[in-house]
């Protein structure tokens, strides 16, 4: 397959790009479910599943956002381009967010001293809990839940952009996502 097909053009998002962009949005479907079904059937069987899939699909979420972001930087002058100024903003916010949410989990994780194997993969050894870093678990529990429901605020807002901008016609917008 050659970059004509992977990469991005001024005409439309390249393979690669629409593979992460709908991927991604699949993925933080499922995170979401998960913290919604915990917030309001804690303890319950279906809460034990869904919740215990949360660190390890955000893990997860964590490294598609960073190949995301190497990508769109390695194709930012061939991308589409932007529709407005408010999309430029609207998806650099999308971008922050996406990065700074599972930053600031993992940043508690480690704080917190535990061991941490995401899928299995260990990637935090963990160590004696009783020297457990007390500004990353404040780090964490003061903003990761605020910018988690910020993101799926904001997630819902970019969708119904994008609503907009095909009810009035601008088909464009959504045909070079497809
Ligand atoms: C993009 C990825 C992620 C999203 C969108 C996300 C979203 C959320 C949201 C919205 C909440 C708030 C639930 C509430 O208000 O009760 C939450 C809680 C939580 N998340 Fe995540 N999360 C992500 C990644 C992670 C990762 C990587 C970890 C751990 C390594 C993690 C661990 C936790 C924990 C322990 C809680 C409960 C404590 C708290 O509310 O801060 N999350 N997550
Ligand atoms: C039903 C859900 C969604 C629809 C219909 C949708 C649609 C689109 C479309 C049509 C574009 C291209 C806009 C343009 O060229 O100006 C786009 C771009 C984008 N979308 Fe979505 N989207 C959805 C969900 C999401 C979610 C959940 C996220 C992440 C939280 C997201 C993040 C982005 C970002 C960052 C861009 C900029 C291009 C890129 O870097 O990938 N979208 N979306």
């Amino acid at each position: 397959m050659s970059c004509t097909q992977l990469c991005d053009t001024p005409e439309r998002y390249g393979l690669v790009s629409r593979l992460l962009h709908w991927g991604m949005a699949l993925v933080l479907l499922w995170q979401f479910t998960s913290v919604i079904i915990h917030t309001l059937f804690e303890k319950t069987g279906i809460d034990k599943f869904f919740w215990g899939t949360h660190k390890s699909v955000g893990s997860l979420l964590m490294v598609l956002i960073l190949l995301r972001v190497l990508w769109a930087l390695a194709n930012l002058r061939k991308r589409p381009p932007a529709v407005s100024k408010w999309s430029i903003t609207g998806h650099v916010v999308l971008y922050i967010l996406m990065f700074a949410i599972p930053v600031i989990a993992l940043i508690r994780q480690y704080g917190s001293g535990k061991a941490f194997s995401p899928f299995g993969i260990p990637l935090m050894p963990g160590f004696d809990e009783t020297d457990k870093i007390e500004w990353m678990i404040d780090l964490g529990s003061n903003f990761h839940g605020l910018l988690g429901w910020t993101l799926l605020a904001a997630a819902l807002g970019h969708a119904a952009a994008v609503l907009w901008h095909y009810l009035r016609g601008d088909r464009y917008v959504l045909e070079r996502m497809k």
